[in-house]
């Protein structure tokens, strides 16, 4: 029977060991919205190879997303959860996709011109043509909503601009997405550099804490977190530090940023960030306990990616063949 309720697709790719970021951008929304839309959540294994892997740990890092994603909340049987790379249709539909998408379109992606910037010469073009990647991840699924963090819009909008390009020239095929970006938690900062977004591939692993950080190291960080000199627990641009502090305790305890402020007048840093590390223990430590039994349970963490990607694919080949029949091209 056909299910009548929304699609959702989402990704994280396994190119680093997850952060709080992940976690509070994407992961902790996409638990709350499973019973309400039928979802897709994918390890994207094909987008972390546009950076150089060690093969070893690109496999270990796979893995332990999937264990991330249901230790996190994420129900198997509610959800469609799989590896990118078991659904082929995802690479050929970006192959078509690509032969749509214009180089200035993919030029002015921002990921793209700060992550070759750092790659230097050796920019692959893999890593141009990411975004179109991501673009057949979404569309292949005729998926309504996109839950992300802030970082991913832009995407987003260029399979957005796909999606209407192709539907026009052609017929109505896909569906257009919408990006969902939750108030709170859709930009977690670098904790050395609060100007910057806080990333996986940082260098200095006190700018990031991983979902899987032990507690001592997860209050070791937060307390070296960089704050400022006005003393006062404060929600603004001016003390960009402490206002990421209290994003993060918010999006963990749903309490607006205001009522965190009230709740901390008159009280100092130190406080202030023994909570916010409090809270984050709190919140990890059942992940970090479910995610080691899952991993050791390799016979459940197989079925679950299995029996994900069969689904993925019946849907996904289906709009591949969908695609495939519009452009001209013959039946096998
Ligand atoms: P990735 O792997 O960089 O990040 C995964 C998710 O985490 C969010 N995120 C953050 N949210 C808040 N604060 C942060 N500091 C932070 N860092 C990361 C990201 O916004 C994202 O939601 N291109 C995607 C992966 C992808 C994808 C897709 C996503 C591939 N195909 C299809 C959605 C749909 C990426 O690199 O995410």
């Amino acid at each position: 029977m056909e299910d009548k309720k929304k699609v959702i697709f989402s990704g994280i790719q396994p190119s680093g060991d997850l952060t709080i970021g992940n976690y509070l951008g994407a992961l902790i929304n996409w638990s709350a919205l499973q019973n309400d839309y039928d979802s897709y959540y994918c390890v994207v294994d094909l987008h972390a190879l546009t950076i150089r892997q060690e093969p070893k740990e690109l496999r270990a890092r796979t893995l332990k997303n999937i264990a991330i994603y249901v230790a996190s909340g994420l129900d198997p049987e509610k959800n469609t959860l799989f590896i990118q790379s078991h659904v082929p249709a995802h690479s050929e539909a970006a192959w078509l996709l690509n032969c749509f998408c214009y180089m200035g379109e993919l030029g002015r992606m921002t990921q793209y011109k700060d992550k070759s910037q750092k790659v230097g010469e050796s920019v692959s073009a893999g890593l141009f043509t990411y975004p179109v990647l991501m673009a057949a991840d979404i569309l292949l699924y005729n998926t309504d909503l996109v839950p992300v963090g802030a970082d991913q819009k832009q995407h987003i909008e260029l399979a957005r601009d796909l999606a209407i390009r192709f539907n026009n020239l052609y017929s109505p095929t896909f569906t257009i997405p919408e990006p969902y970006i939750a108030d709170t938690g859709a930009k977690i900062m670098d904790l050395q550099e609060p100007e910057k977004k806080m990333s996986k591939s940082a260098d200095n692993p006190n700018a990031y804490i991983l979902i899987l950080d032990p507690p001592e190291v997860i209050r070791k960080k937060i307390s070296r977190a960089v704050t400022d000199d006005l003393g006062v627990v404060r929600y603004n641009e001016a003390q960009p530090g402490v206002s990421n502090l209290i994003s993060i305790l918010s999006t963990i305890t749903n309490k607006k940023p205001e009522e965190i402020v009230k709740d901390y007048e008159g009280i100092g840093y130190a406080k202030f960030k023994s909570d916010v590390a409090d809270a984050l223990v709190a919140e990890l430590q059942p992940v970090q306990n479910r995610v080691k039994e899952l991993l050791e349970d390799k016979t459940y963490m197989e079925s679950i990616y299995k029996s994900g990607a069969e689904k993925a694919n019946y849907v996904a080949n289906k709009t591949l063949r969908k695609m495939q029949k519009k452009l001209g091209i013959i039946p096998r």
